[in-house]
């Protein structure tokens, strides 16, 4: 499915709250940030000039988050940046001065964090990086996980040192429990959606995000003509679609959001027009993108930002796994998660619907902008799915590429 944005706030210019949240002097920030974390690396911009050609565009580009601090997903750019911004916030407020990130581990602030409990819901790549940020600070974190979350993806964040707490039924009670306890417990909960009267803290999530758009930026030669980004809550593709409007204005790139057929509820919104949670059917395999209800703050700005919206169905998610683990000769081979190649299924489908591809005005002149947004993050599940282990695709590229 495939719809042109409808909404009577698009192409209005973004909130101010979201503008100074997304913009430039925000990515400064962001971007010190990262260089007080471990194994912090922009990570790679990747051509496939031989599938580019084969759909017939003029390039591909995509940001391969695999790798992201060690984490296996770009999430590892939110959920810990939002934990050592709040922890900072409640030293300058205890402290009574403001704090900077140079005195995080400064005996006063570690004593600050220690008192603290981060908390959240998460599918998996979240709740990672909410308790990576947890351990940095010297902090607590107590992660909710759905009956869903497989048990490679648990233990990933309980190696963090995090309590986790298991909640029967789907990720949107995972988010209701989380905060309801948290709120009893006094603790603080980040989340990466959004509710009315909760948007600060996800804000800073998604600001933690836009490292990736002006690494990605900084790294091309021209600037896309089109983005294809997936969703699950929303907040990735608000990130990078607010970011590239404000740093590019009107020559930012046709933006298209891509939903799980099987959790569209980001879809659903654009074509009602508001926010629409929409009914728990079959789980998805794009298991970080089984969301029902869309983040209240993602979906205002991409009511301005994106230019369309789409679905795409379990075996076109499976497909572009198995096709970027085994690529054209001459093109790279990418480890991509089940959620991680959504994008690119987004752009399969979009350049070869005749109809979906002049709606977006796709032609041999498009330069396409993607994010593979995990890597193998459930190993197991990855060599289900693909027939090859992660470690078997990441060195086809070191032998050449040879066929399997
Ligand atoms: C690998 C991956 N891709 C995409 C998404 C979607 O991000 P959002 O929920 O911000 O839309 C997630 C969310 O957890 C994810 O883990």
């Amino acid at each position: 499915m495939f719809i042109l944005n409808t909404s009577s706030d698009y192409r209005r210019p973004l909130e101010p709250g979201h503008a100074e949240l997304l913009g430039a002097t925000a990515a400064t920030k962001v971007e010190r940030h990262l260089t007080y974390r471990d194994r912090h690396a922009a990570t790679p911009l990747l051509s496939l000039p031989k599938l580019a050609a084969e759909i017939g565009v003029a390039a591909i580009h995509i940001k391969d988050e695999g790798q992201r601090l060690g984490l296996g997903s770009f999430k590892a750019l939110g959920g810990a940046y939002a934990v050592i911004e709040l922890v900072l916030e409640e030293a300058a407020r205890i402290l009574n001065h403001p704090v900077d990130i140079d005195e995080l581990h400064s005996h006063a602030v570690r004593e600050i964090a220690e008192r603290m409990t981060f908390a959240c819901a998460t599918d998996g790549n979240h709740g990672r990086s909410v308790a990576q940020g947890a351990q940095l600070v010297g902090g607590r974190a107590a992660i909710f996980v759905h009956s869903g979350v497989s048990g490679e993806r648990i233990a990933a964040i309980a190696r963090f040192g995090a309590e986790m707490i298991r909640v029967d039924g789907s990720y949107d009670d995972s988010v209701r429990e989380a905060a309801r306890v948290a709120q009893r417990q006094g603790w603080t909960i980040v989340s990466d959606t959004s509710w009315p009267g909760y948007e600060r803290i996800p804000g800073l999530v998604m600001q933690g995000y836009t490292a990736l758009v002006r690494e990605a930026l900084e790294a091309m030669t021209e600037t896309p003509t089109h983005v294809f980004i997936q969703s699950g809550v929303g907040g990735v593709a608000a990130a990078v679609a607010g970011h590239l409007a404000l740093s590019l204005g009107e020559r930012r790139p046709i933006f298209t959001v891509v939903d799980p057929a099987r959790a569209a509820c980001l879809f659903e919104t654009a074509r009602a027009g508001h926010p629409v949670t929409v009914p728990h059917g079959e789980p998805t395999v794009m298991a970080m993108l089984e969301c029902y209800a869309p983040s209240l703050i993602a979906w205002r700005i991409l009511s301005r930002a994106a230019d369309a919206f789409m679905t795409v169905d379990e075996e076109e998610a499976i497909s572009v796994m198995r096709r970027l683990a085994r690529p054209a000769a001459g093109d790279p081979a990418i480890v991509a998660g089940e959620s991680g190649g959504v994008g690119l299924a987004g752009l399969l489908k979009a350049a070869t619907d005749p109809e979906i591809r002049t709606a977006l005005s796709m032609d041999e002149r498009s330069r396409i902008f993607l994010v593979n947004t995990e890597g193998a993050t459930d190993p197991g599940m990855y060599e289900e799915i693909v027939g090859l282990s992660p470690a078997a695709v990441a060195k086809r590229n070191f032998d050449g590429a040879t066929p399997i």
